[in-house]
């Protein structure tokens, strides 16, 4: 089976991160969210992915190469001026072919991977299998309802949602969408919504099936999902002590630490992930945190961040908590002038100071 993988969107509500790098290649516990995506293609036995970029995604390129790190063969998809999921669908029409194949957003992170649902999908053989999270703002999402076994409607983020079973990104078609697809008009935000393309092909009475997530699933469009997926991947990482530990710094939890990494009179707390060629010094790094490589951190403390590759954190007083960094950020407290705040931000930064 095929998969597509949607990633040409512009990541909006992440900026100013989204200004560098795509979403996609944001990473949480280290680790870009997208590769969590070919990791479950991979483990559920698909082989060929189409990834949809855009002009900006360049970067998606540079990281997954032919995707051969995960035994996957990546077809790249251009698609211009990206007019709605149903739209990017329809561009990938050449490379699926008229097998059944997965669509799956890239921004999604869903931790019980994708291996039972194409079980699901390949056992009843419906035309189109949808997967869905029970989520307390439903009116976010697209929403379904169900009767009998079968989705008997779809409808995108409505007032007034009837359930609150959300359309995760994750969907099994077969060739009979593209014909929806034609059939679709633009939405009021003027894209192609794949929900009503599924709303069609309920219409005309083809086979739509709802596959319920049990376990953990998460849309990282906002910088507060990008924490969230943070803590909840590294409560689930492997520890593993690769770097070196000084003689008065002290380990507790489950932490990993990187090639070429030292820690030096600091303490680490995990769940917490350091990359490769970190220096952290007379810190403290408390839970949650996920450092990236080349960071040096002294005389400071970190907890529940993201602090992207070659980050320098320096003698700050007070804690640095919740935040998101992206990589080669500076942030140090003056020794001279200390009154004064000083600050370079790129557009939609965020700071917050007491
Ligand atoms: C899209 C879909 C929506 C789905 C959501 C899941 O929304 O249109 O039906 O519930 O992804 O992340 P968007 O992120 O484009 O607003």
């Amino acid at each position: 089976m095929k998969a597509i993988v949607l990633c040409a969107g512009l990541g909006k509500r992440l900026r100013p991160l989204t200004w560098s790098t795509s979403k996609h290649l944001i990473p949480v516990a280290n680790k870009p969210i997208l590769f969590y995506a070919l990791e479950m293609m991979r483990d559920a036995g698909i082989n060929e992915v189409g990834l949809i970029i855009g002009e900006k995604n360049e970067d998606i390129k540079d990281a997954v190469r032919d995707g051969s790190q995960w035994g996957l063969k990546i077809t790249y998809i251009f698609q211009k001026d990206p007019k709605g999921l149903a739209h990017a669908a329809k561009v990938a029409q050449r490379f699926v072919g008229k097998s059944p194949f997965v669509m799956y957003l890239g921004d999604n992170l869903l931790k019980e991977g994708l291996t039972g649902f194409v079980n699901s999908f390949n056992q009843n053989k419906p035309n189109a299998l949808i997967l869905l999270y029970h989520v307390d703002n439903p009116s976010q999402f697209g929403i379904a309802e169900l009767n009998e076994g079968r989705i008997t409607r779809v409808m995108e983020k409505p007032e007034n949602p009837p359930t609150d079973l959300a359309i995760v990104g994750a969907y099994l078609f077969d060739k009979n969408i593209f014909t929806a697809i034609d059939n679709i008009k633009p939405s009021k935000r003027n894209e192609l919504e794949i929900t009503d393309a599924i709303q069609y092909l309920i219409e005309k009475d083809y086979v739509v099936q709802p596959h319920i997530v049990q376990e953990w699933w998460k849309d990282t469009g906002r910088p507060e999902e990008i924490l969230e997926a943070n803590r909840f991947m590294l409560d689930h990482i492997e520890p593993g002590i690769k770097g070196s530990i000084g003689e008065n710094s002290k380990i507790t939890g489950n932490v990993f630490i990187g090639e070429g990494t030292e820690i030096i009179n600091s303490d680490i707390c995990g769940p917490t992930a350091i990359g490769e060629n970190c220096k952290i010094v007379d810190s403290f790094i408390g839970y949650y945190t996920s450092i990236g490589s080349n960071t040096v951190i002294k005389n400071s403390k970190v907890e529940q961040s993201v602090i992207m590759e070659n980050g320098t954190i320096l003698n700050l007083k007070n804690r640095v908590s919740n935040s998101l960094l992206g990589r080669n950020v500076l942030l140090k407290s003056s020794q001279e002038k200390s009154t004064e705040y000083r600050f370079v931000l790129a557009d939609n930064s965020f700071a917050e100071i007491p």
